[in-house]
């Protein structure tokens, strides 16, 4: 780390003023980093500049949000082109209709859509669609899921799993909602009986918790024990929808859902979030239909359907619609994954990689994990020595104790060689 803080000077200033004005100094505590964060300048393609000049190679682009890496010309002169015409309306206009007609063109669960400004709104939006829709307040949702800090899912995420995931969350907001294992369709029938759930709220590949793929028949299982009990299927598909494929993994896989949560991609780099879903559904957002509030479920906000993330989003989309990017992106995914098994195979040390298309992730354990609390048991010290040493190697991603990475349109082979040639200088030199 002393190589780090030496080519670091400017950001160390930055982070002594930040952590007057920010509590820990970060904008979000995921960003930081031993012993303090690097402060980017300016960004394209998939390198970081930081404000003394150091170059890194980026394999979190924007929290998975940066498909196409950093500043794309096709969106950024699309956005200088709106910009000029408003960036705020706060009226109905036409690229929230363009954008909402492409997810239903490429989406498979999708006939209507409601935006957000952020993936968790758009589940918390979503859960309340489900609860007026079924008439039921249950819930069950995937332990170790990541849908955001939205209360009644912001449970059973880290370790130990049974304890509040955060201070003032209150008790009874959250006893309706149900933890079950990933990969477990016993698990998901249970908390089914009986008729009370409203929904199942699952993440069709494990985001944050690894980068864990579901078991071949496990999202169609979902979906049966669903249609058996009037339970309604979400798929939070803010990492995985246009990461697996321009239908998302919900075409990825052949499973439909009955609501969809977007977000990230779907912005094209700008603040965004969506749940979309079947028409009967989304009715019920309809103050139209269902004139008593009674009714109705709410949803509305400032910021949504605001024409820059609509128009970034449907740039994206229709350089993402013919799947020839993920043609080369999920090469490189391959590419890295089968590198860094190779080099875990010839180690003495205990790693297993997972992931699936253009994401990869790391876990400093044997075997491979199927679900969080197999995931739990990555060893945390190997995975920080890990991150602090491709830091070194002017490599970044998050977070330090499970590195999960995304490949973006832009790396090249060359990137790719050199992120798997700094992890096997760290696999031949570690020591415990
Ligand atoms: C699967 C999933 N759902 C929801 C969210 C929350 O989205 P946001 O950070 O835009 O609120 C995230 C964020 O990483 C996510 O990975």
């Amino acid at each position: 780390m002393s190589d780090y803080v030496g080519k670091t000077p400017g950001s160390k200033e930055l982070y002594e003023r930040a952590e007057k004005v920010l509590p820990a100094g970060v904008s979000y505590g995921i960003r930081d980093i031993t012993p303090y964060p690097f402060y980017v300048d300016h960004a394209k393609g998939v390198k970081l500049t930081d404000v003394d000049g150091n170059i890194y190679t980026d394999y979190w682009v924007g929290h998975g949000a940066l498909i196409l890496g950093h500043a794309p010309d096709k969106v950024m002169d699309a956005v200088s082109k709106q910009i000029g015409r408003g960036t705020h309306f706060g009226f109905s206009h036409g690229l929230e209709v363009e954008l909402a007609e492409r997810l239903v063109e490429m989406v498979p669960s999708v006939e209507m859509i409601r935006y957000t400004n952020s993936g968790t709104e758009a589940n918390m939006y979503a859960s309340r669609l489900a609860r007026a829709y079924t008439g039921r307040m249950g819930m069950a949702k995937i332990e170790g899921g990541w849908h955001g800090g939205y209360d009644s899912l912001h449970v059973g995420v880290h370790e130990p799993f049974d304890i509040p995931e955060s201070a003032g969350l209150n008790p009874k907001v959250v006893e309706d909602t149900l933890v079950i294992p990933f990969n477990n369709q016993e698990a998901a029938r249970e908390a089914a009986k009986g008729e009370k759930l409203a929904c199942i709220v699952v993440e069709p590949v494990l985001g944050a918790g690894g980068l864990i793929t579901p078991e071949p028949d496990y999202l169609e299982g979902l979906r049966e024990i669903c249609d058996e009990t009037g339970t309604l299927l979400i798929f939070d598909e803010v990492i995985t929808g246009f990461r697996l494929g321009p239908s998302c993994a919900q075409g990825f896989y052949g499973v439909t859902p009955d609501i969809t949560i977007l977000g990230k991609i779907m912005g094209g780099g700008f603040p965004i979030g969506a749940f979309c879903g079947r028409r009967e559904i989304f009715e019920r957002l309809d103050h139209r239909k269902y004139p008593k509030m009674e009714e109705r479920a709410f949803h509305g906000g400032t910021f949504t359907g605001n024409p820059i993330s609509m128009i970034a989003g449907i740039t994206t989309l229709d350089i993402l619609k013919d799947g020839k990017v993920y043609r080369k992106m999920d090469g490189m995914g391959e590419k890295v994954r089968t590198g860094l098994e190779d080099i875990a195979d010839r180690s003495s040390l205990d790693a297993t990689i997972t992931g699936v298309a253009s994401g990869f992730a790391i876990h400093f354990q044997k075997g491979t994990p199927k679900n969080i609390r197999d995931v739990a048991k990555n060893d945390k010290e190997k995975a920080r020595a890990y991150y602090a040493h491709m830091l070194s190697r002017n490599i970044a991603y998050v977070s330090p104790s499970l590195p999960h990475c995304f490949t973006a349109e832009p790396h090249t082979n060359e990137d790719i060689d050199e992120y798997l040639v700094a992890t096997e200088d760290f696999f031949k030199t570690y020591r415990e």
